[in-house]
């Protein structure tokens, strides 16, 4: 039975009221029937041509338009604030909580019963899907679709390859000519990373989470099939309003289980973490730090893309895409959950194949034993603390090492290269002041860089620790979001260099081997960095940010206020 239309209580209503909401939409040339009682849906679109990745996203749109109106329902385009990784400075998440709040808002304040997210670029996903879970409409999400491969003489490159190119370069294996060659290959055609970063690692979430049609995550961008998978999420989108499905029927905790167990068999972004987390608070689904290391569970690494392999999201498609993943690791799946389809996670991927066990391993024949991340714990992260196990340099798996300590990222630049530097390569490189209150926002600077000298000696791996971020294409013994931050004036906040760290990753600890009395001293000495901003975004962001293991929320934008707007001033 079709439920009653919120939009209904917009160009439903008679009167002066309904007049006006109604004739100022036909100044664009909409005849009054599209008003009478179709859903209206919305489209929200993170185009923006300063945001590369989604610099396609007009024409996705025109695709999704047409499948609502082939499915009776009427569409209304509406753009958000558009976040590009590449480009935006300080860093896109310090904005990714305000772009969620736009999203909320804009859908909340406008006539429409259902919508449409169109996700690429890393932050573009959380932000949209957070901001939809605070109003709880029919949602569905399409993602933009990797890029092509990278080629550059031949070979297969992508965003991996530019820290192992900028250590080459400092190395001076690679000459900056070969590099300029290396980046007009990069980048071969629309859309977003081509390897299992942030933004693939997202769009395998809202796959497994069931928030879009089966394969959304790996149909490359120029693919025509982006297309049809566009067309067909406006179908039924028409479909989910009607039916009243919205995303708390969805994202239960079984669903976000999922979701954590397909992100570790896909070798996804650390950041997929903190993404995560922010999500279950806005929908008020129990989700804990914790319950992400499943690394002691049998569930191996199942996919062989970069970082942690060596295919793209172009082979992944081929190969089955995430249906074909998930497939292989039903065992460990709850299949009963309930996707936007309408159909269970069972049902979607009943008859999905493996195409090439080269890229999609065999669940019988895994790609590698270590998958998902882990959380560390000790009293340098009493909160908390994340590492991606598949990119640990196995002779780091334990290791004890003396600090060199940056207190910001201002200071590592600095003094990274200078010869004078106290480093070897059993030193642990700390980086304070970019969690996200310290740096505000939580930069993705955590897989600092060698020391210039050490990678001259062929060093490739140190152990890093920060309260700051990595990019998804990132790698190596690299521990991240370490909670409390510095800016918290915790045990990380006074580590000196010339400390003992000690890490081990089969104990889950990260420790300071200092004594405790020493530690309270330091403590009391602590006084936290200077803080220059006094105005605008940033300064409520810096006030209200939560910490990292609670997944970097604005404090009072958990949970959600509901679609229902009680005041209107019309
Ligand atoms: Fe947009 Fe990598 S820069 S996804």
């Amino acid at each position: 039975m079709q439920k009653k239309l919120r939009s209904q209580s917009w160009f439903g209503k008679k009167g002066k009221d309904g007049l006006i909401y109604r004739a100022w939409m036909r100044n664009q040339g909409i005849p009054s029937y599209e008003f009478e009682g179709k859903p209206i849906i919305g489209i929200c679109n993170t185009w923006s041509e300063l945001t590369p990745c989604n610099a396609h996203f007009r024409e996705l749109a025109e695709s999704v338009k047409r499948g609502i109106s082939e499915a009776g329902g009427f569409p209304v385009e509406f753009p958000v604030m558009s976040l590009g990784e590449t480009l935006m400075k300080p860093t896109t998440m310090l904005f990714r909580n305000l772009a969620s709040m736009d999203v909320e808002e804009s859908i909340r304040g406008n006539p429409i019963d259902g919508v449409v997210l169109l996700c690429g670029c890393d932050k573009t996903t959380p932000s949209l899907l957070m901001g939809a879970c605070s109003v709880d409409i029919p949602t569905i999400v399409v993602s933009g679709g990797p890029m092509l491969t990278g080629k550059y003489r031949g070979k297969n490159i992508g965003t991996t390859d530019i820290w192992r190119f900028a250590d080459e370069v400092k190395a001076g294996v690679m000459s900056q000519e070969a590099l300029n060659e290396a980046e007009a290959g990069l980048c071969r055609s629309r859309g977003h990373c081509a390897v299992m970063g942030t933004a693939s690692s997202m769009a395998c979430m809202v796959e497994a989470l069931g928030m879009s049609l089966p394969g959304n995550a790996a149909i490359p961008a120029v693919d025509a099939g982006r297309k049809v998978l566009a067309q067909l999420s406006g179908i039924r989108i028409v479909e989910m309003a009607k039916e009243g499905l919205k995303i708390s029927d969805i994202l239960t905790r079984k669903a976000f289980e999922n979701a954590i167990k397909v992100n570790a068999a896909v070798g996804g972004s650390t950041n997929f973490v903190i993404h995560l987390l922010a999500i279950a608070g806005r929908v008020g689904t129990p989700l804990t730090i914790d319950d992400f290391d499943i690394a002691r569970s049998s569930l191996p690494l199942m996919v062989n893309l970069q970082p942690s392999g060596q295919y793209f999201m172009e082979d992944f498609y081929y190969a089955g895409g995430l249906p074909a993943v998930m497939r292989e690791i039903s065992d460990h799946l709850h299949k009963d959950c309930i996707t936007v389809n309408g159909r269970s996670v069972g049902e979607n991927i009943g008859r999905a194949e493996n195409i090439n066990t080269e890229v999609i391993a065999s669940v019988n024949a895994p790609f590698k034993r270590d998958s998902g991340v882990i959380i560390l714990k000790g009293n340098i992260c009493p909160d908390g603390a994340v590492i991606k196990p598949n990119a640990i340099s196995e002779q780091l798996r334990k290791h004890s090492g003396k600090a060199v300590v940056f207190e910001n990222i201002e200071e590592y630049k600095e003094r990274i290269d200078d010869l004078d530097l106290e480093v070897d390569e059993n030193s642990v490189l700390v980086l304070k002041n970019v969690g996200p209150k310290g740096y505000p926002g939580m930069p993705e600077v955590g897989n600092m860089g060698l020391p210039k000298k050490l990678l001259e000696k062929g060093v490739t791996d140190m152990v890093r620790i920060s309260d700051g971020r990595m990019s998804g294409t990132g790698f190596g013994t690299v521990v991240l979001h370490v909670s409390p931050e510095a800016a918290e004036g915790g045990n990380f906040a006074v580590i000196r260099s010339g400390d003992t760290i000690e890490l081990d990753i089969d104990q889950r600890t990260l420790n300071l081997v200092v004594p405790e009395e020493e530690l309270t001293r330091r403590k009391q000495l602590f006084r936290p960095q200077a803080d220059p901003i006094s105005r605008g975004y940033a300064y409520l962001y810096k006030r209200h940010v939560e910490q990292a293991h609670l997944g970097a929320d604005l404090d009072f934008l958990k949970g959600g206020s509901g679609s229902v707007v009680t005041r209107d001033s019309h």
